[in-house]
């Protein structure tokens, strides 16, 4: 039947049938009632405060009940309280106030201390980057950083995990942050701040993605042809930051798994990287070329301005140490690369990749949904991996990074 099409048309009709169930299938996801964005954040045991925030338990309960300005949190059966993540940020307010919060423990900027920002990097596909991203944004906006995430990936799945879809609602993105003038339409970049969207956590805000992504790529291209005077594409990004330099403790990038100018001008603008390395990418040799091409993109950067991060850390994702060939590697790398590997492992878990096979953020889930051991394994893996991002950040900030103590 199809022998008449011209392979051309027969693409074209196998688009059409994609983007037409593609659209269904999405405006079922974000349906009005399925929008995560239209409910809070879930509520938070005092014994989950006091982890987010490091105070023992005892002494926060003896703080909920004596300290002035503190939230009334909401009473649920079993006569236990809950807080929501907007009382927690006040709870920190009020402990730091009362002294009660050396600056170790305060995830926020003291005078002087410069934003921190960290490039979520690596170009292979599917390694965790944007899992990791989201759930490090999550745990860390809960102890108290002010966070604005930046997704430079065109497929935008950051931005869809926070339910943010530019390119569906017509809303701005990077890209009309990034952008090149347009001297034939006189259209031009817009302000970072005209491009924030807040979320559904209070403390992160996000510059979504989109598709349009791919233009910045062209336009920087034929900007090089025609060397036209204007910001170089890698200063694109830490120039556009500047406007919002006082407003976040903390920017993290979600990066693409390809090379791009987009990708260069946020590893210019980052003061700290992490790379995820998944299991799947453990054959060392393609570890080791990435390497090599990521030594040469900061060569690219480093034409024009040395550059020296605070840190660079690797970390294993989707590990599970019951393989043997997985533990295998791990300890091969671990023992080559010794400090600079995160002690802790994003552990791989099919409990939070749900039938859409996206990977929901921990926090958003109740732990009662989950055997306990499921939750708590992967309850320390992330509050593990944000800890040590924590105290990398801590140590930029000229602070000792502050040790958990058991309760
Ligand atoms: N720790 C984990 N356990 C189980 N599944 C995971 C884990 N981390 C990620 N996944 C799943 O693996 C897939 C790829 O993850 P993710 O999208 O985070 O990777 P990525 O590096 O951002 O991919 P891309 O390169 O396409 O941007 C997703 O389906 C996600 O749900
Ligand atoms: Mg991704």
């Amino acid at each position: 039947m199809a022998a008449g099409l011209l392979a051309s048309e027969q693409l074209m009709n196998f688009s059409e049938i994609i983007d037409t169930a593609l659209a269904q299938q999405r405006a079922l996801l974000h349906a009005p009632e399925s929008r995560k964005s239209d409910t809070p954040l879930r509520l938070f045991s005092v014994r989950e405060v006091s982890h987010a925030l490091r105070v023992k338990y005892n002494s926060l309960r003896q703080y909920l009940n004596t300290l002035d300005g503190m939230p009334e949190g909401t009473v649920e059966p079993g006569n236990r309280k809950y807080f929501s993540a907007e009382e927690i940020n006040q709870i920190l307010e009020v402990l730091r106030k009362a002294g009660k919060l050396e600056d170790s423990r305060y995830p926020r900027r003291l005078p002087g201390d410069p934003q921190a920002r960290l490039v979520v990097y690596n170009l292979k596909g599917g390694v965790s980057k944007t899992s990791l991203s989201v759930n490090l944004a999550q745990f860390l906006a809960l102890s108290g950083y002010k966070i604005l995430a930046i997704d430079l990936d065109p497929q935008a799945s950051f931005s869809d995990m926070f339910d943010i879809q530019a390119d569906v609602e017509g809303l701005p993105s990077i890209y009309d942050v990034l952008r090149y003038s347009d001297a034939d339409s006189g259209e031009g970049p817009i302000p970072i701040t005209q491009a924030i969207q807040a979320t559904y956590v209070p403390n992160i805000d996000i510059v979504p993605g989109s598709m349009s992504m791919t233009e910045f790529e062209f336009e920087t291209s034929a900007n090089f042809r025609s060397g036209s005077e204007g910001t170089p594409f890698h200063r694109r990004i830490s120039d556009a930051l500047e406007m919002v330099d006082d407003t976040y403790d903390l920017v993290i990038f979600d990066t693409p798994p390809h090379m791009s100018f987009a990708v260069i001008s946020a590893v210019y603008a980052a003061t700290g990287m992490l790379i995820p390395l998944s299991a799947g990418m453990l054959d060392v040799v393609s570890l080791a070329k990435f390497l090599e091409l990521a030594a040469s993109t900061m060569q690219v950067v480093e034409q024009h301005q040395d550059k020296r991060y605070d840190f660079i850390r690797f970390v294993l994702t989707r590990y599970s140490a019951s393989d043997p060939a997985q533990l295998q590697l791990s300890s091969f790398l671990r023992s080559h690369l010794s400090g600079s590997m995160l002690s802790h492992d994003f552990v791989s878990s099919t409990a939070v990749a749900d039938a859409g096979n996206t990977m929901n953020p921990l926090l958003e889930l109740p732990p009662s949904s989950f055997h306990r051991r499921t939750y708590d394994r992967i309850f320390e893996s992330l509050s593990g991996i944000a800890d040590e991002v924590d105290a990398e950040i801590m140590r930029a900030w000229g602070r000792e990074p502050f040790q958990r103590e058991a309760d």
